[in-house]
């Protein structure tokens, strides 16, 4: 077997199934600002610091100082690196076809000198266009592939620039010779930007085709598919504390995206795409839920079937609640219940017609109200009652609920399957708060419509000895 080097970017190594063939040719492809130059750069700083492994950076595109500061920002600190003898940068920009066997002689020179074992010439493209004879080029190239590469084992990234408004990087040498091409992009959602990157080609690597979408968020991070996490200690969910005239939505992350959390009064509309999992979407609503109880407060869920019941029970137990403060704080309406002795937080009603429906659960949360003195949460499930009874009440049953919601300065969370499209429009239009939860290439996404947001990935941590939901922005 080939032996392996780890890339030193969070996520990749395991998409790579470990990292890249040792003494490998990997071309980076992309367009400007597409994140090569950071993906690069991290390649090289974790090969330093984590491996041991002395890198090289030529570069044709930015000059030393520009590279340096740039890469600060990230935490990268070349300068010490380059002082300690384990990196160095080529500065091929004022070079250029002046004595290139000169300068390739002294690149040789100070790679056996170094010991360099990862090396990231930035770029091909511009290389090419620094050499005015094609026959210089591939001097070049062929002295760093045969001399570097290859009889020296060094793993080397080839930067190709795909010009602005190209959509694919044409068949050209480099991709002839390259043992991997990794190729970054930008896409959008609802005109939010999303990066993604794709996995061409692999030497030695089982799933050649692979997507994933990246951040440049505190560097070259890319994410796997969506993964459950199970929590090994159990401990008590720590409520979040409440700003002024807002509700924290029970996650630092969640209130960070949206800048301070549901405002008082508030009514939450929650979309949901068909493929994300209840514990999927429970990780970002039950939150709250659990941030509520575990403030003393009332939660009403309207109106469930029996099999859900057991999963909002499960994750407010795995935040340490009991299920006597369930029976004392909780109210999970259900139209039918096949469990002969429910809980009493199970409620059964009984009324036939939505109209009845709303003072039933108005008098769920009188009661609740007048025991906690304290605000409730009111968690819908729009497509329970559009199965039930129709979208006309449903909309109805709705606005009474957003009125009421804000005369008691309660929280409202409504939450729609996707598949309603008018109903979306509607609530959309009457929720203070708007959120959809998706999904791409495996990983979850949430972002606001109003507040309007940024994409951010839903993670599950577990860190804390109970499920939370981690969120990061696509930047
Ligand atoms: N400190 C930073 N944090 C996050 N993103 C950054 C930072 N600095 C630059 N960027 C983003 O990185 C992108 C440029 O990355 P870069 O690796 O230079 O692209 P390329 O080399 O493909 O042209 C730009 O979209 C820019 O917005
Ligand atoms: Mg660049």
């Amino acid at each position: 077997m080939h032996h392996i080097v780890p890339s030193g970017i969070d996520g990749l190594d395991r998409l790579l199934g470990g990292g890249f063939p040792k003494g490998s040719l990997i071309v980076i492809a992309g367009k400007p600002g597409t994140g090569k130059t950071i993906l690069s750069a991290q390649f090289l700083y974790h090969g330093c610091i984590d491996y041991n492994e002395c890198g090289a950076y030529v570069s044709f595109a930015e000059d030393k100082e520009q590279f340096y500061k740039n890469m600060m920002s990230f935490g990268f600190d070349f300068e010490r690196l380059e002082k300690e003898g384990k990196f160095f940068f080529f500065d091929m920009i004022t070079v250029k076809e002046t004595g290139i066997s000169t300068i390739l002689e002294s690149i040789i020179s100070k790679f056996t000198e170094l010991g360099v074992k990862r090396l990231v010439i930035d770029s091909f493209s511009a290389m090419a266009q620094a050499y005015k004879k094609p026959h210089d080029m591939r001097i070049v190239l062929h002295t760093i592939l045969g001399k570097i590469v290859r009889s020296m084992g060094c793993t080397t990234f080839l930067i190709v620039e795909i010009p602005h408004g190209k959509s694919e990087i044409g068949l050209n040498v480099e991709e002839f010779v390259a043992d991997g091409i990794i190729i970054l992009k930008r896409s959008k959602i609802e005109n939010k930007p999303l990066r993604i990157l794709e996995i061409l080609k692999m030497r030695g690597s089982p799933t050649p085709e692979t997507r994933a979408l990246f951040t440049l968020k505190d560097g070259f991070k890319v994410f796997l598919p969506f993964t459950y996490k199970t929590t090994e200690r159990k401990n008590r969910f720590k409520p979040q504390p409440d700003t002024e005239g807002y509700f924290s939505t029970g996650s630092p992350d969640l209130d960070k995206m949206l800048g301070n959390g549901y405002p008082r009064g508030s009514t939450v509309l929650i979309e949901i795409d068909k493929r994300i999992s209840v514990l999927q979407h429970h990780l970002i609503c039950m939150t709250t839920a659990r941030n509520f109880m575990s403030q003393g407060r009332g939660v009403i869920k309207i109106l469930l079937i029996g099999t859900d019941v057991d999963a909002m029970n499960k994750y407010a137990i795995t935040g340490g609640l009991t299920i006597d403060e369930l029976n004392d704080l909780m109210r999970i309406c259900v139209k039918y219940y096949s469990e002969p002795n429910p809980e009493p937080y199970v409620v059964t009603l009984s009324g036939k017609s939505l109209m009845e429906v709303y003072r039933n659960c108005n008098d769920i949360g009188q009661e609740l109200r007048s025991k906690t003195k304290q605000p409730i949460l009111w968690v819908t499930d729009v497509d329970a009652l559009i199965n039930i009874y129709g979208e006309r009440k449903t909309l109805w049953f709705l606005r009474m609920c957003i009125a009421r919601t804000k005369n008691m300065k309660d929280l409202n969370m409504v939450l729609l399957r996707q598949g309603y499209p008018k109903v979306a429009e509607i609530l959309g239009s009457l929720a203070h708060v708007h959120l959809k939860i998706t999904r791409k290439h495996g990983t979850v996404l949430i972002y606001g419509i109003k507040p309007r947001t940024n994409v951010h990935v839903l993670e599950m941590d577990v860190s804390e000895g109970y499920p939370m939901p981690k969120l990061t922005p696509v930047i």
